[in-house]
Formats: C-alpha cells, structure tokens, sequence
C-alpha cells in the first residue's frame, strides 16, 4: 500500500475540521471518515507571481546569495541591457571587449527582502560560465567567453565583482563547477576542455595546473558535443558522481583517478548541451549516510541539433527521466516517463525532498533559435510515491522560458525563475520568443493557502555549526483556539511529522543548478516549550562529504509543509576561525 501523503492527509484534516465548524453545535465531535467514498480536496497546482516584469538583464545564470539576495548576470557582448549603471558611470570597464561604449549593466543584485534591483559592472565577459559558493559566502564564478575565458572572479555584494585575470590554466566556457569536501573547487570541462583544474590553485609545487579527463574527449560527439555543462554531483564519500552525454563516471578529486564506469542509460538519448536535459542528485537522508541518488530528466535525441540547425526540423525532446544510486555495488538506471517530453528543462530540488521540472521546450535543442513549443507546464517528481505515481503537471507559466533561462529555490521556499534568450543579442519584437527581462516566483503546492495553519515559522537556528554537532531549532505553529477561547487545548494543532532540511543553493545556468544540494538533518525530541512554540533536536551533517562547507539554507518541515529558512553555515574541517 503506498504510503499516505502527509499533505493530503493535512488538507483532509483542515477540510475535515472547517466541515465540523460550519455544521455548528448539533455536529457530532467525531464525525466518521468514510475513507472510501470522501473525495480528495483539489489540490492546489502551485501559482505564478511576476517579481519584476523587467529585471534589465536576462538571466542567464543566477545565484542566491546569504542575505537574501538574487545575482543574476548575463554577457557583455549583448549590446546595451535594459538597466543603466549606477553614476558615477565605469562606462569603460564595460568596453573591455572592444564593443562600443556601453554605460549599461550586465550584472544586477536582486534583495528579495525589499524586492529592489542594483546594477552591478563586470569588466569582462562571463557568457556560458559556472561558479560555487565559496565557505565564506563569496560567489566563485569561473570562466566565460573572449576576454573572459580564463578570468576567475570572486562577487559578493559589499565588493562587487573582482577578477582574477588569467588564474584559470584554461579557457572554460560551458564548464561545471562543483564545491569539493576540503572547500576547494573543482572546475571541470568546457568547450574543448576534456580536463579539470582547482580553486585556489593546488599548493604542492609539483601538482599540474591541469589534470586529463578522458571521459570528456570520449562523450564528446563529432560536431554537437552534446557533453558541455556536465552535471557534477558530490556523493558521500567524498568522490564525484560525473554525467556526460549518455552516461556516467564516478572519481577521485583527491588523487585524481578515475574510480568507476556506470553503464550508459538505456535508450542513448543524449542529455548535456546542446541536447541539454537536467539532473539533480536527490535528497540525502540521515538513516542512509552512505546512500545516494541522482535523477536525470530529458534532452533531445542524437542529431535533433543538427537537424534544428541545418533542416529546420525540430526533433521532439525526449521524455525519460533515469535514476540511478551510484553508491551502489551495482548500479542500474531505472527509467521513468514525463507527462511531457522536455529539452532545456531546469530541476529544482524543494525543501520538502520533491523535486520541480520546470523551463524548457517540448522540440528542438539549445543553442540560438533551436528549440520550439514551449513547455510551460512544470512538474513536480515525487521521489519517495511509488512508480507511476511519482509526477504531477502544476500550473502552467504564461511566460516561454527558453534557451538562457534560469530557476532556484529561495529563502521562502519559492522557485524564482528567470532568463530566456534564444538570440545572440536582446531581440524583443517581430520574434517567436523575445528575450524576457522578466523574474517570476513560483509558489509550489505546498504554499496552499489552506496549508497555512500547519505551516512553521523558524524563530532560531544556530548561525553556524560543526560537523556532527548536536544542535536545535526552534519554530511556531499556528495556535487555533479551542472551543473555550483554551489557547493550549490539545485539539490546536496537533504536531505533525517535523522534518529540517538544509538545502544548498545552486549556481543555475544552462539547465544546470551546480552543487544543488538537500541534506535531511537526523532529528531527535521534538518538545513543546510553550504554546504553539517548539523545539526540535537536530543533529548537523556528520561529514563534508554529504555535506561540503559553506552557507544552507534550514526549512523546518511539519507535515509536508516548509518553512521560511534561515542561513546556517558548515564551518569548514579543521582549525576554528
Ligand atoms: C528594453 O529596452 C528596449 C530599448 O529601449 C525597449 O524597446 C524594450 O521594450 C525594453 N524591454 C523591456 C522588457 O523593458
Ligand atoms: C572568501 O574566500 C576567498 C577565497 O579564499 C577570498 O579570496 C575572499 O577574499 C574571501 N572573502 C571574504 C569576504 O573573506
Ligand atoms: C529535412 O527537411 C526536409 C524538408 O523540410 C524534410 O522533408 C526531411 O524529412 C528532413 N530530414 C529529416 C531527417 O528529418
Ligand atoms: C514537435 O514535434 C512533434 C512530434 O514529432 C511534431 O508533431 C511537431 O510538428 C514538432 N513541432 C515543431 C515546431 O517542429
Ligand atoms: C516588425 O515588423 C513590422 C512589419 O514587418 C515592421 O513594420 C516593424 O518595424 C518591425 N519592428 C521592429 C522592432 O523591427
């Protein structure tokens, strides 16, 4: 028997209780449930807001920041963007490239708090690069193209943008970045690129600058590649899971060997740019630390990018998602189908442990002008339901996110979504899909309106922990009042299941959310220290394998419902700082 979902289950309740209220007094306190027959509520599809209808700059690639805020940047080879810099104007720093003068900006700084945008300058071109949130806070951004191709850059925002010229040994653009357990970063791939390299740079003196990775040279497809933007996943031990193309490896960062050939997916559809589809590495959970998953969904069939390219033939995308638990002895793919096929797709991993399809095109590939029908509709996969039950449509955007869109998760749970530009500079009339300056939340179903009187509000969490510590957050439940005006009367809220996840937020780009993360917190007593007032003992990750340092994001869940959350730093290993 599947399991009950805790939300429906909630909804039914919260139905069942306002039914009891509205029959008035002759009601039976114990009205009866006749399971069978008591049609579910309907349930609420998620729904759209517009943030802003023009942020000024396409967003290409986004990162959510501690403290709230949203950088979202784009190139600097567009031509002039929708949003001017901030006077005094470093107009010049802007024509680094050689293009004419350019006083606009192609960085700004979203504060989700006051929903206010600041332009930022970026003196040369990030286009199609990748980056990590360092363990302090800083946003590493790797790479780009023409000027920008070897530029490393730190961001945060009391500095803005600095670079780092020439610290990469090579170009990278179309590189993907993954945050490794020691807080190094590792950069692999790129246009060509069939290597990797580190941030900050190895210390030993005779380390390499660049180590081979020939997996790279072997996943890469005459004259399409389909193997640029790999999806890099950190498993527990501390090794890292590699998808290119069709298939996968799982290695070493630390000596640099190749430890493992997974065997390629059924079907041979490939999945990296141009025919790029998604992947996520799924929640991790406390009772199976050394367990982990990765989902991989859409992409378009080998030569759809040629075919869109040179015969106007825009090849349906493909429909599976794979998943596989790499950590096992033996791993297998299983596949599963969408509702809907879909190439340039972003996954959202949400606080809950579901994950959220969204973006994208039902024809085509990436790549300017190559994809078609807009897939609208995003899809939530349910991880933990039984095969076959595991995908619900939601409700569809008005709004076409192409090739060049972004999304992630934020503070409040929300997914921004944000980006779309299929032409090579800012295109907005007499075309299919106009370059969308637009930002957009959506509010997944578990932001239902009827859910709020399950819904926690985090009151504290620790600003920073250690690695195995023993900690605690403590959160509020809505008090209803009994039928007395008995604030504590035990008919008020009962407590659901309480879950803490600690999610880390993505570098998102080209349908890729580099070091995406939900770690599940291992909770012990839950103790009631007032009215509606809770306490709930967590125990931090045990190892920066499962989860590598730097700032997450805390939601507390009580029965399927989230939270807002609150930044709680990994302190790196060793000594205190
Ligand atoms: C961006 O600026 C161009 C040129 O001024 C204008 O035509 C276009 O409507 C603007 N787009 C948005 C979404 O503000
Ligand atoms: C964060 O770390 C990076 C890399 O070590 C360093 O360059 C940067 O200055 C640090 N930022 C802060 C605010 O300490
Ligand atoms: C290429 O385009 C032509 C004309 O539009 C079409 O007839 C043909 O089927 C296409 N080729 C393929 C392999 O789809
Ligand atoms: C998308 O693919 C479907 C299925 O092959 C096809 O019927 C449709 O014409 C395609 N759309 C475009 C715009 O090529
Ligand atoms: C769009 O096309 C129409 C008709 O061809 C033309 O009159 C108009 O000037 C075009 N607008 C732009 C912005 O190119």
């Amino acid at each position: 028997m599947p399991k009950p979902r805790p939300l429906l289950l909630l909804l039914l309740r919260l139905l069942i209780a306002s039914c009891i209220a509205n029959a008035g007094a002759g009601a039976a306190a114990d009205l009866p449930l006749p399971e069978d027959t008591q049609a579910p509520p309907p349930s609420f599809p998620g729904e759209w807001q517009l943030l802003h209808a023009s942020t000024g700059v396409s967003a290409m690639h986004m990162q959510l920041l501690p403290g709230d805020f949203v950088l979202m940047f784009d190139r600097t080879d567009t031509g002039p963007s929708n949003i001017s810099l901030a006077a005094p104007s470093p107009c010049a720093a802007a024509t680094a490239d050689g293009a004419a003068a350019d006083c606009t900006a192609h960085s700004v700084l979203l504060d989700l708090r006051s929903n206010v945008l600041h332009p930022y300058p970026i003196a040369t071109n990030p286009w199609c690069s990748s980056g990590a949130l360092l363990p302090n806070g800083t946003l590493l951004q790797t790479g780009g193209f023409s000027n920008g191709d070897r530029v490393a850059r730190l961001f945060s925002p009391a500095t803005g943008w600095v670079e780092l010229p020439s610290f990469l040994a090579a170009r990278r653009w179309y590189a993907s970045d993954m945050i490794l357990p020691d807080g190094r970063v590792l950069i692999l791939g790129g246009r060509r690129q069939f290597n990797f390299e580190y941030f900050p740079h190895d210390a030993a003196a005779a380390a390499p600058a660049l180590t081979f990775f020939p997996f790279l040279d072997e996943t890469s497809d005459p004259d399409a590649e389909n193997n640029l933007y790999p999806f890099l996943h950190l498993l527990p031990d501390g090794t890292v899971f590699v998808f290119a193309n069709d298939r996968a490896v799982v290695f070493d960062p630390y000596n640099r060997a190749p430890l493992r050939r997974l065997p390629a997916v059924p079907g041979g559809v490939p999945r990296n740019y141009p025919s790029s589809g998604s992947s996520v590495l799924l929640p991790l959970r406390p009772d199976s630390p050394t367990h982990a998953e990765v989902l991989v969904c859409g992409g378009a069939p080998r030569g759809a990018y040629h075919l869109a390219l040179r015969n106007n033939t825009f090849l349906p995308a493909d429909r599976t998602c794979a998943r596989v638990a790499p950590t096992d002895p033996d791993p297998v793919w299983a596949v599963e189908e969408m509702p809907v096929g879909r190439v340039m797709g972003d996954m959202v991993l949400l606080p809950t442990g579901d994950v959220l399809i969204v973006n994208g095109a039902a024809n085509g590939t990436a790549g300017w002008e190559l994809g078609r029908e807009p897939v609208t509709v995003p899809v939530l996969y349910k991880p933990d339901a039984q095969l076959g039950d595991r995908f619900e449509a939601l409700a569809a955007s008005a709004i076409p996110r192409m090739y060049h869109s972004s999304a992630t998760l934020d503070t409040y749970g929300r997914v921004l979504v944000g980006g779309s530009n299929p032409h090579v500079g800012y295109v907005f009339a007499n075309t299919t899909y106009p370059t969308e300056l637009s930002l957009e939340a959506f509010l997944p179903p578990y932001m239902d309106p009827r859910l709020d009187g399950a819904r926690p509000r985090l009151l504290a969490a620790p600003a920073e922990v250690g690695y195995g510590e023993a900690t605690a957050v403590r959160f509020a439940l809505p008090v209803r009042t009994g039928e007395n005006g008995d604030t504590a009367a035990e008919g008020s809220a009962a407590l659901g299941e309480v879950r803490v996840a600690a999610v880390a937020p993505a570098f998102a780009t080209h349908s890729f959310g580099m070091n995406q993360r939900v770690v599940d917190l291992g909770v012990g007593r839950v103790a009631r220290v007032d009215v509606g007032v809770y306490e709930a003992e967590v125990a931090a990750p045990p190892t920066p394998g499962i989860a590598p340092p730097g700032y997450y994001l805390w939601f507390v869940v009580h029965a399927g419902v989230p939270s807002s959350a609150a930044w709680v730093r990994m302190r790196p290993l060793g000594p205190a700082t």
